[in-house]
């Protein structure tokens, strides 16, 4: 059951045949750019790369729960900018709608905490956010909820918000995973879906960041692990059956899209 032509021919051949009917899907920045929101690491465009107003001893301090701790500031900020809301889902977004429609996606593993996954009418159980998301704000030392009006109030003003527990005042932040602390329990419940999966497809992002970077190692070695990406990542195209699709994401899509026949449906889809 080995992949013959490293190809995207060879990827929708597998689709069509009923080869692949389990294909887990994993994303990242990468695939909101032409959206409109930048991504992290790329050299200039990325968010990481223009944070100097920000006075930051590095760059992912931003969204390191230590520094955030002694100065949240510079997260809140910034978190206008990120707060979802006011961007259109890309047609990548509505390829992995496609594929659930389909009835071929096992899972979404998403790095985003923008939503354009679900805005694009992915189920949410078909969803792993990885990286948490704004849906959720609580106190990052007692844990207690906070409500959804205050926090959008104190991101439109740029202030701090603190938890209104009697005696706590401990910071307020969105349930978006920063750096030193855990993933989500379901992200731990199902990293191991890979091993069932036929077909990986992992798109826009960088792949750097762990426990995340990870999730394409647990594909077996027979499924074939298909990367479109601006960029060769995570050592992927090392397999005998990785397939690369270097370049623009929303492009390497719609060549997929038509080699399966599903092109015209796609854009449909996508413009709805
Ligand atoms: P990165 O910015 O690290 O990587 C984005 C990847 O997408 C890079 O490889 C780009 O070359 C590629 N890319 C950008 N635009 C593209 C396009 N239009 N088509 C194809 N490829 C494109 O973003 P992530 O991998 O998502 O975590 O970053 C992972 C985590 O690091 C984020 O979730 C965030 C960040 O710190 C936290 O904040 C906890
Ligand atoms: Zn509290």
């Amino acid at each position: 059951r080995t992949l013959k032509a490293r190809t995207v021919d060879g990827v929708a051949q597998l689709i069509k045949e009923g080869r692949a009917k389990k294909v887990v899907v994993m994303t990242g920045a990468g695939i909101s750019t032409s959206a409109g929101i930048p991504d992290f690491r790329s050299p200039d465009t990325g968010l990481y790369a223009n944070l100097q107003r920000l006075n930051l001893p590095f760059a992912e301090a931003v969204f390191d729960i230590s520094y955030f701790r002694n100065n949240p500031l510079p997260f809140y900020t910034l978190a206008q900018e990120l707060f979802p809301g006011k961007y259109r889902p890309t047609i990548t977004h509505s390829f992995i709608n496609l594929l659930h429609q389909k009835g071929l996606l096992m899972k979404l593993f998403t790095q985003n905490i923008d939503c354009l996954e679900r805005e694009a009418g992915v189920p949410d159980d078909k969803i792993i956010e990885a990286h948490g998301s704004f849906a959720r704000q609580s106190c990052i030392e007692c844990r207690k909820p906070y409500p959804r009006d205050l926090m959008e109030k104190a991101i439109r003003e740029k202030s701090v918000p603190r938890c209104l527990e009697d005696g706590c005042g401990g910071l307020v932040k969105p349930e978006i995973v920063f750096f030193g602390e855990q993933l989500p329990s379901e992200f731990f419940a199902n990293r191991h879906l890979p091993e069932e999966a036929d077909l990986c497809i992992v798109m826009g992002t960088s792949l750097s960041v762990q426990p995340f970077a990870s999730l394409p190692g647990f594909c077996t070695d027979s499924t074939p692990r298909v990367l479109i990406n601006q960029e060769q990542v995570g050592g992927i195209g090392l397999r005998p059956d990785d397939v690369l699709v270097l370049g623009d994401c929303d492009e390497g899509v719609r060549k997929l899209a038509g080699a399966l026949g599903w092109l015209d449906e796609l854009e449909a889809l996508w413009a709805k």
